[in-house]
Parts: C-alpha cells; sequence; structure tokens
C-alpha cells in the first residue's frame, strides 16, 4: 500500500528534513504535496528527482490526502485541523496540540499504542522534551524515577531557518568588525549563549522550559513527575545536547543505567571516559540515534546519575519521529534507514 502525502511547511528546515527522513526510509509515496505560505507558492522543491509546486496552505484542499504531515506552526492550526477533517491522519510539529487530551502525544519508542488511538491529529512533542523521553523511559521501566533535573544546549536550527541565517550573518558582521543585528534572539548568538527559548510566564519560566516538564509528565504518564529545566540556546547549528540528572527511588549504579541504555530502541551509549569518548552534536548531527555519554553516580546523591545526551533535533526531535509516529499508525514498516 502507498500513500498520498502532504508536507505543510515544505520549506521551513524541518520541512526539508521530512523530504530527505521520507526518501531515507523509503515511505511508500504514491503521490506528494508540498505547501508553505503564499511566500513561498508556486516555488519549486525537488524530491526523488522531480519538481514539486509549492502549494499555499491557506488555498490547499486536503481532500484524499492519507497522510499531512504539519511543520508550519501552531498558528496554522486551522489547516490542520481542516486537512484531519478531509480524512488526512496529521501530525503536528507545533505545539498547538500537544496537551489536548483527544489528541496523543507520541514518541514511538515510548509509547506507540496511544498513537493508535488518534482522532485524526497526533501531536509530535517538543524537540528537547524527545530526545529526553527516549532515554528516561527504559530507566523509568527498570528503577522509577523520583526527580529529573536538566539543562540544555539548544541548537540554531532549532528556531528555523531565520535563526541559521542570523548565526551567519552575525559571524561574518563580526569578521567584518560591525555591529551584530540580532532580530530572532533577544541577544548576539554567535560566540555566545542564552539562558532564555521561546517566551518567560509570570513565574520566570520559559515556555520551552514549561513544555519539557508537562510533555514529559504526559508521555512518560507520571503527571507529578518532578523536572526542573533550564533551557539554554546555544552557538550549534544542528543537533540539541542536554546535561541531565536522574535521581531514581532506589540506588541505581552507572553500570546498570549503561547496560539498559544499551538495550533501549533509538538510544546509542558512547560512554568510555579512559578513550575521551562522549557524544558531541556533531556526532548526533544527521542520525536517527539519541547518544547517551558521561554516565556517572551524583556525588552529592546515591540514588542520582548525571549523564549526558544529544540528538538531531530535526530529525528525532522533529521529522523523523513524525514519520516513526505515521508508520506506527499505519502499520507501515520502515524501509532502508539512514
Ligand atoms: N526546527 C526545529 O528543530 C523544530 C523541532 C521541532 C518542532 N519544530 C516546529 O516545526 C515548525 C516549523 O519549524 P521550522 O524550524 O522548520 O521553521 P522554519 O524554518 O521557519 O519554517 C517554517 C515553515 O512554515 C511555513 N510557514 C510559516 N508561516 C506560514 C503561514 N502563515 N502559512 C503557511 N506556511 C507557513 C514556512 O513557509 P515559508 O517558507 O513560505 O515562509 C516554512 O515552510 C514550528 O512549529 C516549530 O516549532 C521545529
Amino acid at each position: 500500500m502507498s500513500y498520498a502525502v502532504a508536507i505543510a511547511g515544505a520549506t521551513g528546515v524541518v520541512g526539508q528534513e521530512f523530504l530527505r527522513v521520507l526518501e531515507q526510509r523509503a515511505f511508500p509515496i504514491q503521490s506528494l504535496r508540498l505547501m508553505a505560505s503564499a511566500r513561498s507558492a508556486g516555488k519549486t522543491v525537488a524530491y526523488g528527482g522531480v519538481d514539486h509546486v509549492v502549494e499555499d496552505l491557506a488555498q490547499a484542499d486536503f481532500a484524499g490526502v492519507d497522510v499531512a504531515f504539519f511543520s508550519a506552526g501552531s498558528s496554522q492550526q486551522e489547516h490542520a485541523r481542516r486537512a484531519a477533517a478531509q480524512g488526512a491522519l496529521v501530525v503536528d510539529n507545533s505545539s498547538a496540540f500537544r496537551m489536548d487530551p483527544d489528541v496523543p502525544l507520541v514518541v514511538p519508542e515510548v509509547n506507540a499504542d496511544a498513537g493508535r488511538a488518534h482522532q485524526g491529529i497526533v501531536a509530535n512533542p517538543n524537540c528537547s522534551t524527545i530526545i529526553l523521553v527516549v532515554v528516561l523511559a527504559p530507566l523509568e521501566a527498570q528503577a522509577r524515577i523520583r526527580r529529573v533535573v536538566v539543562s540544555t544546549y539548544q541548537a540554531v536550527s532549532g528556531s528555523g531557518a531565520a535563526a541559521l541565517a542570523e548565526l551567519e550573518s552575525q559571524a561574518q558582521a563580526e569578521r567584518d568588525g560591525s555591529p551584530l543585528v540580532t532580530e530572532v534572539y533577544p541577544a548576539p548568538i554567535h560566540a555566545n549563549v542564552i539562558p532564555f527559548v521561546q517566551g518567560f510566564g509570570d513565574d520566570a519560566i520559559t515556555t520551552e522550559e514549561w513544555k519539557m516538564v508537562r510533555e514529559t509528565r504526559r508521555i512518560l504518564d507520571r503527571p507529578e513527575l518532578a523536572l526542573s529545566a533550564t533551557c539554554v540556546r546555544v552557538p550549534v547549528r544542528r543537533a540539541h545536547s542536554e546535561a541531565v540528572n536522574v535521581e531514581f527511588e532506589r540506588e541505581v549504579s552507572p553500570d546498570e543505567v549503561r547496560a539498559w541504555l544499551a538495550d533501549a530502541p533509538g538510544v546509542r551509549v558512547v560512554d568510555d571516559p579512559a578513550a575521551l569518548a562522549f557524544p558531541t552534536p556533531r556526532d548526533a548531527s544527521d542520525g536517527d540515534d539519541v547518544l547517551v555519554g558521561r554516565i556517572r553516580t551524583d556525588p552529592g546523591n546515591p540514588r542520582a546519575v548525571d549523564l549526558w545526551l544529544t540528538g538531531d533535533q530535526l530529525r528525532k526531535g522533529a521529522a523523523l519521529n513524525a514519520v516513526q509516529i505515521a508508520e506506527a499508525v499505519l502499520g507501515v514498516e520502515a524501509g532502508a534507514a539512514s
């Protein structure tokens, strides 16, 4: 069986990654339609050696579309609803539906079954949350987690194409001795780190930090889980990283954690201090696995383990996870993996 597929947001960095993931996994595509804003309507984007003309999402009719991957922002949620009402399975990358109790929030390695109960829309979680829960879930299955403290090191491509351009232009401006222009971020991202991702609420916690708290609780089905996040943007082009302290109900050794993660789907342990082996965002870029290393006992708490993880947020944090959701819901066998 093959499917009529649509990608809304096809001209963005996630949309472009969708095209790569679908091709690499040999997703059975019968027909492909690409959509973006009116600004991009009429442009062409190549897939499988064939040019596809980009349609204006606002004008697009979804009749006959089997699967619609949305990565056009939460402001486009009415079109996602429209696509679902016209019979498409919608997998949405924005934050619009993630906490809607009628919309499953799915990371296939963790809760693939939840996706099968969809009512037309499945939500793809926040990118930092996905790469975290892929690692927490196999630990939670072995020893109940009491508390998680996480600091993120989030890549610039997580903010889309405009942010990548801002990083490049600031680097060039510094070489030229010109002032650094900031439009996407509230401070220069070139040669800097910014302890702020998205917006602040009244509680001084950022939107991204609340997403990590709420979405992790929902995906792990631990509504009361204690989780504290500090989300930080770093001048890395691609792949988010996280320093994580996981406290368990009982003492857990680093060797146990290593063994549990070695068997976990979507995870690869890279952890050999003697060989200076630890994962970096460059190692994770363009790959499917979340890489984990620096696994050690918290010196102040024998029930807690510190670890470092890194994963490609355009792939596992966005396009790959969404395609895996569609495969799980539709019963499609993944083809040639990258
Ligand atoms: N980047 C990541 O790592 C990441 C990870 C997880 C989830 N997400 C989510 O994925 C979505 C896309 O992110 P991105 O990073 O790919 O952003 P991006 O590079 O800025 O691309 C945005 C895409 O949305 C389209 N779009 C914007 N406004 C639109 C409108 N009014 N009508 C129709 N299409 C519109 C753009 O079309 P034009 O080119 O025509 O403007 C473009 O195709 C966002 O919801 C984001 O939160 C991103």
